[in-house]
């Protein structure tokens, strides 16, 4: 998936160093599990989602897999010592990917999270909040000022406008916008960075 391979790209390139990834809002996470393996070969990773029966298939996998919610501290706790955390809700109604919904509307929650993760519970690390292809840098802003009103040492360093060119079925198509990425973090600096991944391969 070329959305998945480009944020393996990222991790490498910015934090080279981790050791731990978790995934809150993990879904079937095969291709995430496989591609941050192979960019940072003996990385450990581990999905947490609410349903029991994508757990148990990504258990079924060999994928490590927790059941839990993402507002709930104590499910959250054990991810503390993850370097990075990809939080990526549902961003879509059903989770089909037909109705998408507006970044606010997203449940759970970028600001809930957000406050739990990094208010609440202390985080050090990197929050990658996976947001709707329609998130733009108001919400981004009103996302850092909430979380800047808790921690100060937490910035923003990127703004991942992530693109696809290959459909699910596998046809070429214009470059698509599939998801705005805001990286969150205590490690790397607050430069608010914007990338466009995905354009050059079409343009090449
Ligand atoms: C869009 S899918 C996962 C996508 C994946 N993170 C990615 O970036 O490709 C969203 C997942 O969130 C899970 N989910 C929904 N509400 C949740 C909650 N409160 N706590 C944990 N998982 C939740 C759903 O079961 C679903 O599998």
């Amino acid at each position: 998936m070329q959305t998945v391979a480009q944020r393996g790209r990222l991790l490498r390139e910015l934090l080279p160093q981790t050791h731990a990834i978790g995934e809150i809002c993990c879904g079937d996470c095969a291709a995430q599990w496989q591609q941050y393996r192979q960019v940072l070969p003996g990385v450990q990773y581990t999905g947490l989602d609410i349903h029991p029966a994508i757990v148990a298939a990504n258990r079924a996998r060999g994928i490590p897999c927790v059941q839990g919610d993402a507002l709930d501290g104590e499910a959250i706790r054990p991810f503390l010592a993850c370097d990075i955390l990809f939080f990526g809700p549902p961003l879509s109604v059903d989770c089909d990917g037909h109705t998408l919904l507006d970044f606010h509307a997203v449940t759970p929650g970028f600001a809930p999270f957000a406050r739990l993760l990094l208010a609440d519970l202390h985080y050090q690390g990197t929050l990658v909040c996976i947001a709707p292809r329609g998130t733009n840098l108001g919400d981004a802003r009103q996302l850092y000022e909430q979380i800047r009103s808790w921690r100060d040492d937490v910035g923003l360093h990127l703004i991942h406008y992530s693109y696809a060119t290959i459909t699910g079925d596998g046809q070429a198509t214009e470059p698509r916008l599939k998801y705005v990425e805001l990286w969150f973090s205590s490690q790397l600096d607050d430069s608010w960075r914007v990338y466009h991944d995905g354009l050059a391969a079409h343009e090449a």
